[in-house]
């Protein structure tokens, strides 16, 4: 088959075999550049097809030469429609990782559900024994609990509404969004789903299978942005959901302590990821951000990201935190020079002017790379198989 992009709004509805494991080729030959990652043996990462989660898995697998065990959720082909991103992801990572014998499976399904926290556990045991690091990078829409409920996260702010520009992805121009406010039933579904309780959930069920090592460590990514973005992420529902999965890292670092394992949060860069894409007013700060921090050389994508995780914000066994015992990624980001210079753009930029204040290639590019497209050498008049 022919396989074009189709693209609704913050979605794309197909994904290029060929591309995707470029995609990946790419993020491993990055890897490998930065030479070897110490400490992990072998890793359980939760989502990790696409984003962050990939990126960890291929850090772990290509840095470390961990043996991982992946758990995602994505979309085999069928005759006519393509496989999701993330399953062309992980069967390019699986191939590379087999042609260097390092051990690599994953898991598609329900990370929420207990079969397949039961399953990784069986899976752990017999290949493995035990695993000392544990990566949670769920992004998910919502969560089915064992009785049938379903929770749905909303991206909403709390207590008023919210009026600021846009980027309007169907035709790059700037428009004005408002973001209403979430009543207490979507609050609390939002915090259900991307708050700490599932990755408890899942540290509670590896620990009493006794597939943790001693002094092992698991890592949940976080974002909190600028103070512009403030009351749609770090004030809004995602935000309560987040600030859960901090108080959570305290739970599991207070009732895990007598193994020596260490939970940490990552306060990642913002990046275009399919999660992030879904986030009103987001997509213009991103094109803004990434416009400013390439001028200035310090842009960086998940791969990289990573990288300097496990490169430069580790010490020993232990993790580089902050007063708040975050581990600060989005160091760079953050930087008053860097953030100075958003707000400038953000004031003057219109729809006429948006490519000079934001790129808007850029996020684009990322966009269609993330599903396998507009990658130079991939020829995509070729029939695949899909
Ligand atoms: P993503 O959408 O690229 O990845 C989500 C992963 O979760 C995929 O592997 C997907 O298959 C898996 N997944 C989703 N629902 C699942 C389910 N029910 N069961 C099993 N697997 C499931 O998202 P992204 O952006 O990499 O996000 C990962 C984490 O990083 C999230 O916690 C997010 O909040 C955080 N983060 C993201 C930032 C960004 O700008 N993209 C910035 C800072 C933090």
């Amino acid at each position: 088959m022919i396989v074009e992009p189709k693209v609704r709004e913050f979605i794309c509805t197909t994904a290029h075999p060929v591309g995707c494991r470029e995609n990946v080729r790419r993020q491993i030959a990055y890897t490998k550049e930065q030479g070897e990652v110490k400490g992990i043996k072998k890793a359980l990462i939760i989502g990790s097809s696409t984003g962050y989660g990939l990126a960890s898995r291929i850090v772990s697998a290509f840095g470390a030469k961990a043996a991982t065990i992946g758990v995602m959720f994505e979309k085999e082909g069928k005759a006519k429609r393509t496989a999701s991103a993330g399953w062309y992801n992980n069967l390019a990572f699986e191939e590379f990782a087999k042609e260097e014998g390092i051990y690599a499976k994953t898991l598609n399904g329900d990370a929420f559900s207990k079969e397949i926290k039961e399953q990784v556990i069986e899976l752990i045991k017999k290949d493995l024994g035990k695993v000392d690091t544990v990566i949670y990078s769920l992004a998910a829409p919502r969560r089915t609990m064992e009785d049938g409920t379903v929770y749905q996260s909303t991206l909403k702010t709390v207590g008023e509404e919210f009026v600021n520009k846009s980027l309007n992805l169907k035709n790059n121009t700037i428009e004005t969004a408002s973001i209403s406010p979430a009543n207490e039933e979507e609050i609390e579904a939002t915090i259900k789903v991307m708050g700490g309780e599932d990755w408890l959930d899942w540290m509670r069920a590896l620990k009493e299978a006794d597939v943790l090592e001693d002094n092992a460590v698991t890592l949940a990514y976080s974002y909190i942005g600028p103070k512009l973005t403030y009351p749609v992420y770090f004030q809004g529902t995602i935000g309560l959901a987040k600030k859960h999965l901090k108080e959570t890292a305290a739970v599991i670092n207070e009732e895990f302590k007598n193994s020596g394992l260490k939970a940490y949060i990552s306060v990642n860069k913002a990046l275009v990821t399919q999660a992030s894409a879904a986030i009103p007013v987001v997509p213009l700060y991103m094109a803004i951000l990434y416009k400013t921090m390439k001028e200035m050389g310090n842009h960086e994508n998940c791969i990289q990201q990573i990288n300097r995780l496990f490169h430069e914000k580790k010490e020993g066994d232990s993790f580089k935190v902050d007063a708040e015992n975050l581990i600060r990624l989005d160091d760079w980001e953050m930087e008053d020079a860097v953030q100075e210079a958003v707000i400038a753009a953000w004031d003057k930029v219109n729809s006429d002017n948006i490519l000079e204040y934001a790129d808007i290639e850029g996020y684009w590019e990322d966009f269609y790379n993330m599903f396998g497209f507009k990658f130079d050498f991939v020829d995509y008049t070729q029939d695949v198989e899909i």
